[in-house]
Parts: C-alpha cells; structure tokens; sequence
C-alpha cells in the first residue's frame, strides 16, 4: 500500500468490498473516497497497472472502474496527465462540512497576537538546521516528560539573565505553551480555589474551571492585584510585569504583600509572565519569582517573542510540584515536540533569541509610541509602560465598539474581562499593538483615532 499511496502524494486507505464483486467495489470505494473528501480534487490516482498490482486484480477490472467514475464525472481522465479527482461543486450529498469563518476585520488591534510578521524565520531555520544535523537519533524516540535538557538548560541560563527567576534546569518542565502549564497546574491541584485577576482573561478562567479548578476573583487596581482580598484560595494566577488587560506593573509593596500571603498560608502564586520581556520605560521589571522561589510557579512562554503557532513555553516549578507536574505532562502528551525544543535551545544559546527580543522591543515600543502620537495627549491610555497593549478608557464602551465594527476595525473591550459583568464597572477598550502588519497599522490607527474622536 504505501508505494501505491506514495504515487499520488497522499495517505488515504481503500477496501473495495469484496461482497460488491471486484470493479464494483472498487468503484463504490473510490466515489466514497471522492464524496466524503478524503480525495480532494485534482488528486492524481495512480496508474491502472500500478492499482492492479497493489489491489491483486486485473489491470481491465481497474480501468473499468476509472471509466465508469470518468463518465459518472468523479474523475477525469486527460493524455499526458493521468486520472484525476475531478472538481464538482455537487459531488454526493456529503460535502465536507466547511466551518463558517468570521469575516476577518478590515483593520485588528484587538490584543493576543504579537506582530508574526517579525518571525525571525531565517534565523530559525538554522537553527532548525542545527538541531537536525545534531540531534542524536534517540531524540526522536519519546523523551522525558519535563523536556530536553539542551533547552532546559537553556531556559535556565535565559531566565536567570533576563527574567530575574532562579531556575535550575531539574525544575523546569518545557510546555506546549502557557494554556497547557494552568491546565497541568489546575489538575495538579486536584479541585483547589483558585484565585484569578479581576478583569482578567475568561479564556483562562475556562481552562482552571475545565481542569476541575475552582474559580475565585481578586480584585485589581492602579497598584495590581489586592493581596488582601485572597483568603483561603490555594493559589492565585497573576500578571505582574504587565496586568492583562489593565496594563499595570505590580507594585513593589504589593509584590511583597502577595509573596508574604503565599508564606503565611502555604499558597501558591502562579506568575504569568506573558509579555515581561517588552518594558520599554525602563530594565523590564523582575519576575516575582525570583523574590519566592519556593513559592512561585513562574510561566514563560514564546508566543509573544517569536510566535503562538510554535507551542512552546516553560514552567519553573517549586521542588515538591516538579514530579507532580511533570507527571501530568507525562499523562497529557508525553512531552512537547522535540525538534522545536532543540531549535529553540539553539536560538537561546546563540543569543539569537536575546537579539530577536531586542529587535522587537525597539519595534513595539515605536508602535506604541505611534499609537499615542495620534491618540494626543488628552486622551487617557493605561498600561503603555510595557508589553503589546495598552488600555483606553472611554465613557461608553459599547457605543465605541459599535462606531469601530462600523469602520471595519476589530478591538477588544474592558467589559468582556470582568469575572461579574454588570452595570458600573469601569469602561475601556483593550487595544492590541502587536498587529496589524507594519503597512497596515498607521492607517489601523487612524481609524481607531476617528472612532474615539466622533462624538457619541
Ligand atoms: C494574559 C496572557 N497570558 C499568556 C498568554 C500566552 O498564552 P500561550 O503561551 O498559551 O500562547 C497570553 C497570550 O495571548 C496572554 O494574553
């Protein structure tokens, strides 16, 4: 079968039945294949005497049966270029069910996407290069659950430098991005209270709620989150180089307020630090973990710096929960991908990665710094100082989302991120300056300029 699949360039199983005779078979199995889509048009079918061969029939039962499809116009045959999956729009009555797609927005500045047209491709194809060329065979086997020690020992000089947060690479675990570290943590604390930013963002209150975790909020102000308000939660999810999507940095008093909380009671604070490499006033602020390692499970992550699309993040867990964790790594996908771990071990240790970051900030901070310029200085923006969004706040959010979906222009709104949505609550619209692409976001951000500034 798999010289016979490997001619027409695809993997797709056919058992003609038996029961059916041989060419009719044959043919139900091949307009089946057609109908149901797991032969896309243009599909070039291997030739009759190469079918017949791998079938065990005779070359004349397959030809009739290509014949019977052509004039029935599941395929089409042409000299010179064989038999081919024709492209009917009615083919059978089960058509591929297409997902309805949202019409993209003219213009995006809603916030989660960092600009991946600044993916320093070039740079990650060698190391790519590298890591095939080097990687020992047994890398391609299964691998240990916390992942390989090139990038955790990687992270762990990268973290050290640049993020302030102590970590050996025994306590690292290497994770398909910071989604799959809440779930495995959520899991890992077995149904616990745990207490998450208020606004905050839903997506992951869903994962904690879906992981068996109970949700508590705690509230956030101009200083950050409000140590205060945790009682008895287990653990509590913070954003403190840059609250999401407030923008603000954690205040020093209330980093150690939060660090003594976690001492007190034996909680844990899990520090998302999605964004903390982009500071732009300044030394990006530490991680908080570096203040309480034994108390803190700090989440990186490379969806900012390089891509989402690549999955790639990492944990640096306290020494009771590497185990636990690194079990439920185990128990959930074995381990992330291998050759991208390898490959980002290479751009780390080549200090390419640290020059990518470089590049990015100068690139966001000049995005950011545009952003203002035309907004003016009348205009009350929040959380400027770091990261790839910023706040504005707006008397009514509603009216100014409708004003932008009018002109084509997507944004994300305050509303959508309160625990308790309800009347009274500050209103805002979170604008997102990762993307659109470089030609398209002076023109995003006029648009955004003459929605703010139409009268309401
Ligand atoms: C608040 C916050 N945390 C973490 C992440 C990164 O998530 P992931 O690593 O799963 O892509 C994002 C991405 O948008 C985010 O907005």
């Amino acid at each position: 079968m798999d010289d016979f699949w490997s001619g027409v360039g695809v993997d797709l199983h056919l058992e003609p039945d038996a029961a059916d005779g041989r060419r009719a078979g044959l043919e139900r199995a091949l307009r089946d294949a057609v109908r149901d889509g797991r032969l896309a048009p243009g599909t070039r079918l291997p030739a009759t005497r190469r079918l017949a061969a791998e079938l065990g029939i005779s070359r004349g039962t397959v030809k009739a049966a290509y014949d019977q499809l052509v004039a029935e116009g599941y395929l089409t045959a042409r000299q010179g270029s064989g038999t081919r999956v024709a492209s009917l729009p009615s083919v059978g009555s089960e058509e591929p069910q297409e997902r309805v797609r949202a019409r993209a927005p003219r213009f995006d500045l809603r916030p989660g996407s960092p600009d991946v047209g600044a993916f320093p491709a070039a740079a990650w194809l060698r190391a790519l290069r590298r890591a095939i060329a080097t990687a020992p065979s047994l890398a391609y086997d299964y691998g240990d659950p916390r992942g390989r020690i090139e990038l955790r020992t990687a992270l762990s000089g990268y973290l050290g430098r640049a993020r302030g947060v102590l970590a050996p690479p025994d306590r690292i675990v290497v994770i398909s991005g910071y989604v799959q570290g809440l779930a495995l943590l959520t899991r890992v604390l077995d149904g616990a209270a745990v207490a998450m930013e208020d606004p905050g963002l839903p997506f992951h209150r869903e994962v904690v709620r879906r992981n068996g975790g109970t949700v508590r909020p705690v509230a956030v102000d101009a200083q950050g989150v409000r140590p205060v308000e945790l009682g008895d939660a287990a653990a509590v999810v913070v954003t403190p180089a840059h609250q999401y999507p407030t923008g603000v940095t954690l205040h020093p008093e209330r980093r150690r307020a939060l660090t003594d909380w976690a001492r007190a009671r034996d909680g844990l604070i899990v520090e998302d630090d999605y964004d903390g490499e982009f500071r732009y006033d300044r030394q990006p602020v530490g991680a908080l973990q570096g203040m309480a390692p034994g108390q803190v499970v700090y989440l990186g992550t490379a969806s900012k710096t390089l891509g989402p699309a690549l999955r790639l993040g990492w944990m640096v867990l306290p020494p009771h929960l590497v185990d636990a964790v690194a079990d439920a790594k185990l128990h959930s996908d074995h381990h992330t991908e291998t050759i991208g771990q390898l490959a980002l071990a290479d751009l780390i240790d080549s200090h390419a990665y640290d020059r990518h970051v470089r590049a990015c900030r100068l690139r966001y901070r000049r995005r950011r710094d545009q952003l203002l310029d035309r907004l003016g200085p009348h205009r009350s923006v929040r959380g400027i100082a770091a990261g790839l969004h910023a706040l504005i706040e707006v008397p009514e959010e509603a009216e100014a989302l409708a004003r932008a979906e009018a002109e084509g222009l997507a944004l994300g709104a305050l509303g959508d991120h309160w625990h308790t949505p309800g009347p009274g609550r500050p209103q805002g619209l979170v604008v997102g300056y990762g993307t659109p692409r470089e030609r398209a976001y002076p023109e995003a951000l006029e648009v955004l300029a003459k929605v703010l500034d139409a009268p309401s």
